[in-house]
């Protein structure tokens, strides 16, 4: 299924999100690891849409996110709860859209040809799993059409996740000896 990926370039973007999320009801499953889904999604919506330069994920542990799968240049590693877009949004657990990243206070420059920049908290239970980071290199390029869809997005993976969570209880309780 992953090899017919596909979203043609002349659509809208509401239109482009709508058959991007009907694409990952395919794309991403249960049978594959979460590392490979992460991966996949990251690749399926820089693929879905020409004008970003960095997509991908920082996972949390602690006090800090760190990065996961993106597809884009080299990136920051580590980032502290609190600091940068991707720290605020986890910190406040909320999106954060940033028309133009020179007037964010406190934003971390990982790629010079980065302008613009949403960044959405994965919230499991009232608890940051991690974020997911989208940046363009042109300015004001997210509003509220990429909130509701990325969120959306978000939601499915969650349930994902999840899944996975419930597997390795599973897993730990069926491993524990009475
Ligand atoms: N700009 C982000 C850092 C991550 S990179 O953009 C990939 C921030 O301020 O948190």
């Amino acid at each position: 299924m992953q090899e017919k990926f596909q979203v043609k370039n002349s659509l809208s973007k509401e239109n482009k999100y709508l058959i991007l999320i009907e694409q990952l009801k395919n794309l991403l499953s249960t049978d594959d690891k979460l590392i490979s889904n992460l991966a996949n999604l990251s690749a399926a919506i820089m693929q879905t849409f020409q004008n970003l330069n960095w997509v991908g994920f920082y996972i949390k542990e602690n006090n800090h996110l760190y990065l996961g799968p993106f597809q884009g240049k080299v990136a920051c590693t580590k980032i502290e709860i609190g600091k940068g877009v991707c720290g605020t949004s986890a910190a406040k657990k909320e999106t954060i859209i940033v028309p133009n990243v020179y007037e964010f206070p406190g934003h971390i420059f990982c790629d010079s040809d980065s302008k613009s920049e949403i960044v959405v908290p994965i919230i499991i239970n009232n608890s940051v799993f991690g974020v997911l980071d989208i940046d363009s290199p042109e300015f004001n390029q997210f509003d509220e059409t990429d909130k509701k869809y990325l969120e959306e997005i978000i939601e499915h993976l969650k349930t994902l996740i999840t899944k996975y969570e419930l597997f390795s209880n599973s897993e730990k309780m069926a491993s524990t000896k009475i």
